[in-house]
């Protein structure tokens, strides 16, 4: 957590002295929440001007926001709450419209923050991402249809071994990112990791490759442990 923690405040300063702003990701699940602990901790809160960082989710759980299982909440609690970060640069996913129409407001959230035109892709600065031990990143899971979306930057797509509705950014989106840091802990993932870093491996996980950016994967020693 504090690795990456430091890279989060390196591409973060950079993007800032760069252009103004740190458009970040965050990834969501209970991995990260020590990342996020570290950044509202006493180290590094004041290693970057949060008034000029604004937060966006890699996916969201279609549940309301004060849900235990919200990615929104668990980043509010462990980090949104704890800085000085104004309200209009957090850009949570607006579950409250329902999955389609949560993820058809967050494309458009994207379009108009980005100030894209018709074909382009959002690039976000940074991309934080996790891994499920099925080798799932963000709410892309294997077999998903929503692993070939080529036009849309937001899909809602219903996962069938969770029997839930995701919203998640499409695969072009975290392939477009300046950074990707992968943050991964324990020996439950350990199999899906060297799968992922397996030439040719088709886990979605495995499928981001930043075609202009950096790709960091943070391990600790479990999850690294097959490697
Ligand atoms: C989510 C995450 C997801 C997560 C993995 C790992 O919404 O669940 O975005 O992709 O990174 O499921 O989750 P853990 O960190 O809880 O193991």
């Amino acid at each position: 957590a504090r690795k990456a923690a430091e890279e989060w405040i390196r591409i973060g300063g950079e993007a800032i002295d760069r252009s103004g702003r740190f458009a970040v990701a965050l990834s969501g699940g209970n991995t990260p929440r020590s990342l996020y602990a570290e950044l509202a901790g006493a180290e590094f809160r004041e290693r970057i001007f949060w008034g000029r960082v604004h937060f966006f989710w890699g996916d969201e759980r279609a549940v309301a926001a004060d849900h235990p299982d919200s990615n929104y909440r668990m980043a509010h609690e462990a980090l949104l709450a704890k800085i000085p970060v104004p309200r209009e640069n957090v850009h949570r996913i607006e579950t409250e419209r329902g999955p389609k129409g949560a993820a058809a407001a967050y494309e458009i959230v994207l379009r108009d923050f980005f100030a894209l035109g018709g074909g382009s892709w959002p690039r976000f600065d940074l991309i934080l991402l996790g891994i499920g031990d099925d080798g799932h990143t963000a709410s892309l899971f294997p077999g998903s249809a929503t692993l070939g979306e080529d036009k849309r930057l937001v899909s809602a797509t219903f996962v069938e071994k969770l029997k839930s509705d995701r919203i998640t950014l499409t695969l072009p989106v975290l392939n477009q990112a300046a950074n990707v840091i992968v943050l991964v802990s324990g020996g439950a993932k350990a199999k899906a990791v060297r799968e992922a870093l397996t030439a040719d491996s088709r886990l979605p996980a495995a499928r981001v490759r930043p075609l202009d950016g950096t790709l960091l994967w943070i391990l600790d020693r479990d999850a690294a442990a097959l490697l």
